[in-house]
This record gives C-alpha cells, structure tokens and sequence, in this order.
C-alpha cells in the first residue's frame, strides 16, 4: 500500500460505544503511535466514558490496523500525524512514537490546540524537552507524561510516608534494572533490508538521520539517534518516584560508567551501566542497569518479566523498597545495652553478648500493588475539563526525563559534569553541552533548538 493510500482510510469498526454520556460531553482523542504502549493507552483511554477515539495513526500501517482492533467506536486510520492535528474534532493527542518523534509531534499539537498524553521519556535531548514545556505553556494545553507510578495508590501512600519523615533523613537512594538474559546473542547484526510492506520509512526516522532500513532499528530503545538504552526507558520512571519522594528535581553533578559489555549485536547504548548523581541535601542518587544478572540491591533476582528492579531510599530511620507491585518501609535497627551483672557476663550464650537488645527507629509497614495507568489517564482526562496541572504534568516528566539523559551524556563523554539546572547547561564541559540537542533532519524543523 503506498503512503497516499495509507492516508485517512476509513476506519475498522466495531461494536458502537454504549456509554450514556451526552455527545457535546464527549471528548475526541487520537492516538499517534499504535505499538505495544500506544496499545496498552489506548485500553485505557477507551475506558473513560466521555472519551471517543476518532483517529489512529502509525506510519506501520499493520500496527494501526492492530490497534483498529481494539476499538469499541469508530475512527480514521492515519500514516502522518499532521493529519491529525488539522482535524477540528480532535481534543487531544496520545503520543507514543519511539522518544525522537515525542516532542516535534506534542509541540505542533500545542500549536494545533490539542492537549497531548506524551509517554516517557518526553524526549530525546535536553532542549526539546525544555521546548515542550514552553510550548504547553504558551498554548495553555494540559500535557500529560506517561510517568504513571505517580497515580498509584500505594506509590502516593508510600511518597506520604517518606514526606512525613518515616525513614527519617535520606541520604542514598538506589532503583536498578537488573535483567537476566541467558545469551549474548541480543538482536544480532541484521543486513539492511527492503521495507517492509505497510512501513513509512522515512517518516519512521522522521528528525533523525537518514539510514537504509534495517530491522534492528526499530528496537529504538538501543540506538543513540532515537533514545538512551535502559537509563532513558526505565529509569525515567524510577528516578521520577526519587525525585517526588524526597522533593528534588534537578541534580548538581553526573557521572556514568559501562558500556556495551554483554551483548555482540549492533546496538549503540550500554546494556551495563552505573550512573551516580549527586543532588542538593547531600543526597548520594544511584542507578544501574545490568542484562547478565537479575539479583537486586533489596536482595531479591526478580520476576520473568522484568528481571530485579525497584527504588531503595535509605535514611537514618529505615529503608522504603518500592517497585509496581507493592512497597515495604523496614526500620532501621538501633542497638542498646543494659547493665548486667558479674556473674551473667560470664554467661555467653548469646553472639551479641547480654544486655544487648535491638530497637527499631521507625515502623514497620508493607503494601501490595495498585493500578498506576488506568487513573492516570482518568487524571488526564480530568485535568482537561478542569484545566489544572495533571499529575505527571510535562515539568515533572522534563526533569526526569532530562536527568536520565544528562547520565548519557556523562557516560559518553567520560566526564564528572557539574550540572547548572537553571540554565539546564553543563558549567565544566562543552563537549557535554553539545549533546543538549541535535539537528533535526530536514524538513524537519523545531523553532528554538
Ligand atoms: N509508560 C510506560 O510504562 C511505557 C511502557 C512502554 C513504552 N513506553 C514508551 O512508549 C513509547 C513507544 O514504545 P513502544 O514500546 O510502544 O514502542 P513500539 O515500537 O512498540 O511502538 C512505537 C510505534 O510508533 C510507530 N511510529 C514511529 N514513528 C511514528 C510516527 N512518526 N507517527 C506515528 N507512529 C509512529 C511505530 O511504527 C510503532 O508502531 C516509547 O517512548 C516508550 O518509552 C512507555
């Protein structure tokens, strides 16, 4: 199918949505992006009874047709977003591209009036994702990132608890993604390829450079061009539960280590790396990232799917462990001793000696999981009747996001950078600030990069 074709073909329907909800209250969503996330928001989406979904569009015809799939309404399929953002009847974008077509697609969105759903990490440099920012509040629109931990029930509970001094001051927190992978093999070293039937290659690339079309591409997560490896993917969502809890958002210093260590394929990002940010209130922050081991800093080797991954925050009363399925605040143990007399001193049978007894400094608690997507898209779509800041509104997911990025930036140079985060510009290295942003290729333009 060529491109024209591709072009606002009328939708697969199914069943007619069923919700009683006045039609003037609807609100009309598109959704840019039709793989496995752009999928899993469209459930949700699909879910809020004043929601329509009136378009798709992914520039993989056969995803859009996947998603098509899964709806309850109707809509229009689309290989070129700016379609989209012509059509009066569209409120708001859902954007889950791969990272490097995140913010021209949310900006022009601003611009076209639409509220945008972004997924994490909101971009793929620094800059464009400080132009985000502007660009939603220039335009006044809600933008929504899809850190949505931050709508968790047991998350906010366990956030309240670190606020409330539980685990008394926090001077070192961890989070990790430690998978394992029983062979070295990854994706391999494919031969560049004709495009698939139903890919829009070019458009796939978008702002980043032009290459040949090879399959592995598309395992965007491992490629500089299009994302960061496992720092910008998972980490994002982990260091933004960091950065809430203990109410910081921009760190003074970065450094990273590791590489490409495990995996022989043509990746570009490190499947073994360290990153260790220093931040305001002497606050030590660390990540890693492993592919050949799933064992985890809390001692546990994880589960099939995700492998060991999770926050630690560590403070001078105890310890929170959180990840999606639950949390537990474990005190810290403080130890005491009593008198005792002659005669029972000579009386070892006790290792720690008699007398001695342990306390701890804080309360024990533990939780079990909640649902984190489904009421942060409901707060999206709340925040867009009320017109207030969503819960993972764009400043936050910038800061997390920009944070993960600033620990790439540190691994390929090299360097220890010391990080002005009001000017968000590295102060010791211009090699460093030379990867604040990119040239986008052209067409592709974005004002004030
Ligand atoms: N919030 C979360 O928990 C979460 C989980 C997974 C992924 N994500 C994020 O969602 C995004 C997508 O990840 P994924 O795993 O779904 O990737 P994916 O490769 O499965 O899907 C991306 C889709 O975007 C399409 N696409 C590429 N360029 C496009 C364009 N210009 N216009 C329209 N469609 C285009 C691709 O053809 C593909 O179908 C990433 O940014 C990822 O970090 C978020």
């Amino acid at each position: 199918m060529n491109r024209r074709t591709f072009l606002a073909t009328p939708a697969v329907a199914a069943a007619a949505a069923t919700e009683a909800v006045a039609a003037n209250d609807k609100i009309g969503v598109a959704l840019i992006g039709c793989g496995g996330m752009g999928r899993s928001d469209l459930a949700d989406f699909q879910k809020q009874p004043e929601v329509e979904i009136r378009a798709l569009c992914d520039v993989y015809r056969p995803n859009a047709e996947t998603a098509a799939k899964m709806l309850t309404g109707k809509a229009d399929l689309y290989n070129d977003y700016r379609r989209i953002l012509e059509r009066k009847d569209v409120d708001a974008v859902v954007v889950a591209t791969p990272d490097h077509w995140h913010p021209l697609i949310a900006i022009q969105a601003c611009e076209a009036g639409k509220d945008v759903y972004v997924e994490k990490p909101i971009s793929h440099n620094v800059r464009e994702g400080r132009l985000m920012v502007e660009a939603a509040r220039r335009h006044k629109r809600v933008m929504q990132v899809g850190i949505q931990q931050r709508s968790g029930a047991h998350f906010q509970r366990a956030v309240a608890a670190v606020k409330e001094g539980r685990i008394g001051k926090v001077h070192f927190a961890q989070c990790w993604n430690h998978g394992f992978s029983a062979s070295n093999k990854g994706m391999g070293h494919p031969e560049d390829a004709p495009v698939p039937e139903g890919l829009d290659w070019d458009l796939w690339l978008g702002p980043a450079p032009k290459i040949p079309y090879n399959p592995a591409r598309r395992n965007f997560r491992a490629f500089w061009d299009y994302a960061g490896g496992e720092l910008t993917n998972w980490c994002v969502h982990l260091i933004d539960i960091v950065h809430w809890a203990l109410e910081v958002d921009t760190p003074l210093t970065v450094t990273s280590s590791g590489g490409k260590w495990f995996y022989d394929d043509c990746r570009d990002c490190a499947d073994t790396q360290e990153v260790i940010w220093e931040y305001p209130g002497n606050l030590l922050v660390r990540y890693s990232t492993l592919v050949h081991n799933s064992f985890g800093p809390n001692g546990h080797p994880g589960n099939k799917s995700f492998g060991s991954y999770g926050i630690m925050l560590q403070g001078t009363k105890g310890t929170l462990f959180i990840d999606r399925a639950g949390y537990e605040i474990i005190p810290q143990m403080e130890m005491h001793s009593e008198k005792v007399t002659q005669g029972s001193r000579e009386a070892y049978d006790d290792l720690n000696g008699l007398g001695q007894f342990f306390t701890g400094l804080t309360m024990a608690e533990r939780a079990t999981t909640s649902f984190q997507h489904q009421p942060h898209v409901r707060n999206f779509v709340d925040c867009l009747k009320s017109r207030e800041k969503p819960v993972g509104d764009i400043e936050i997911g910038h800061h997390s996001t920009a944070t993960c990025l600033i620990g790439n930036i540190a691994l390929r140079t090299g360097e220890k950078l010391q990080w002005d985060g009001a000017k968000e510009q590295f102060k010791n290295s211009a090699k460093a600030n030379e990867m604040l942003r990119r040239e986008y290729r052209k067409p592709w333009t974005l004002a004030g990069l």
